[in-house]
């Protein structure tokens, strides 16, 4: 035990945190990793080996995956494609957006939320978040609206879902097209309802960090015949493939190739038979974290609404500095809090550390170059001026991620996550400790970030 005196003549004892040499919470072999994969991930790629098909529009395990997802959601089209982006793209798509349209949605989320216009020449509007939820704030919607405007992507975010009543509504006065980005959400209801059945199409991704996963993938969903039509001329070198026809090599659109490889359907397909089971592990998970926040000052766990299931893709806790008296500038607080996390063995990670529209990319305005879209006739002149996103930065300046990608909280057992409540408990009780002694590193915030293989 080191006994030390500070400037601001107080004794702290060093030695308890692990930071301080003091014995780790949890050891890091304690942590379940993801993804997860079973007999039944093998026994459907041994089918696809022993079939010899690997690949196909209408290859069996692509088949049976679109009609599997379909019937889970109780959509009436679902199409299986090679990511999340893709399928977002051939939302956009489908929803009939060209270069110069404006398209909204959530400047916290995850860049594809935003660029899947881009790839058709839309222009991303973006609009702040609700500070409880974090998802879009729908009372900040109808102030970004212009003629140009055509659809909405309502991020889900964090595996949340959003206030989709609401943004229903702007949508249908305004003729907007709706367009569920339900990358983070598999699983989750609002209001009784699957999300993925609440916009006029909604995409889901399948990389492998997400609840529902198959490595990398994505998921195109709709009830409207016409959408899924056209994003299947996407999906495919804009050709209508038919099965069972002769493929006619005829582009009606502009297409790419973005279909699902058979080894992926087959993960997919094993996969999404455990995901309720994933999601009730993550919700029992996040009650038990939940609990130990609520009694500790400065913490809070993430707010879920009581019409709608949270699926804790990522368990976001918010940090309340003010609330214990410290007054924090900029991240401080939060990195050093982190920093004590990890190494008490917590897997504690920041995820997105500046709003979508502060990228270069947007700043910049550098997408396809010569100013496109930004510059094509008849766009409007879009500033993205930071001060517009005052929720999404003091948010993204005030919370961690309990639980990284390789080990999110929806793949722990109880007793890791009882855990991890201890070090959380532990590092809040030795706060000074923690303020007066952990070292922050010179980088940038993003080094603080997970390294994940998906990098
Ligand atoms: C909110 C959100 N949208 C879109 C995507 C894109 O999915 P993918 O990585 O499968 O292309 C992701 C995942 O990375 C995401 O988290």
């Amino acid at each position: 035990m080191i006994l030390l005196t500070f400037s601001r003549k107080e004794e702290i004892c060093l030695g308890h945190l692990a930071i301080n040499g003091g014995t780790p919470v949890l050891s890091s072999n304690r942590l379940s990793p993801w993804p997860q994969l079973t007999y039944k991930d093998r026994e459907l790629v041994n089918q696809v080996l022993e079939s010899g098909i690997l690949a196909g529009a209408f290859a069996p395990q692509v088949k049976v995956l679109q009609e599997e997802v379909a019937k889970y959601l109780g959509v009436k089209h679902c199409i299986a494609v090679n990511s999340g982006t893709a399928a977002l793209h051939m939302a956009v798509a489908a929803a009939g957006v060209g270069p110069g349209d404006e398209i909204i949605t959530s400047a916290f989320s995850f860049l594809a939320s935003a660029t899947a216009a881009m790839h058709q020449g839309g222009i991303p509007v973006f609009v702040d978040i609700d500070p409880k939820t974090h998802n879009l704030d729908p009372r900040r919607i109808e102030e970004k609206l212009s003629e140009n405007t055509k659809a909405i992507i309502a991020v889900h975010i964090q595996g949340l879902p959003a206030d989709m009543d609401e943004i229903r509504a702007i949508a249908d006065k305004y003729k907007l097209v709706l367009i569920e980005d339900a990358a983070q959400a598999p699983g989750a209801t609002y209001k009784g309802r699957k999300i993925g059945t609440l916009g006029d199409i909604a995409a889901f991704s399948l990389n492998q960090t997400k609840n529902f996963q198959a490595g990398e993938g994505g998921l195109f969903v709709t009830d409207n015949k016409e959408y899924w039509l056209r994003a299947d001329m996407v999906r495919m070198f804009g050709e209508q493939v038919r099965e069972k026809e002769r493929r006619s090599y005829v582009a009606h659109t502009l297409g790419w190739n973005y279909r699902m490889p058979e080894l992926t359907a087959a993960i997919a397909r094993a996969q999404l038979e455990r995901l309720d089971e994933i999601n009730e592990n993550a919700r029992r998970n996040a009650k038990i974290l939940n609990a130990v926040l609520a009694e500790i000052d400065g913490i809070d766990p993430p707010f879920c609404p009581p019409d709608r299931t949270h699926i804790y893709h990522k368990y976001r806790a918010r940090l309340h500095p003010e609330v214990l008296g410290i007054s924090d500038k900029d991240t401080v607080f939060r990195d050093k809090v982190l920093l004590a996390l990890q190494a008490e063995g917590v897997p504690a990670v920041l995820w997105q550390t500046f709003p979508l529209p502060a990228n270069p990319l947007f700043q910049k305005k550098e997408g396809f170059g010569k100013g496109f879209p930004w510059t094509f006739p008849g766009a409007r002149q879009i500033n993205y001026d930071l001060s517009e996103y005052p929720e999404t930065l003091k948010l993204l300046n005030s919370s961690i991620v309990i639980g990284s990608e390789r080990y999110p909280i929806f793949a722990q057992s109880a007793d890791t996550v009882e855990l991890w409540g201890e070090a959380i408990r532990k590092v809040f009780q030795n706060l000074d400790e923690v303020l007066e002694t952990v070292e922050l590193p010179k980088e940038e915030a993003f080094a603080l970030g997970e390294i994940t293989s998906l990098r």
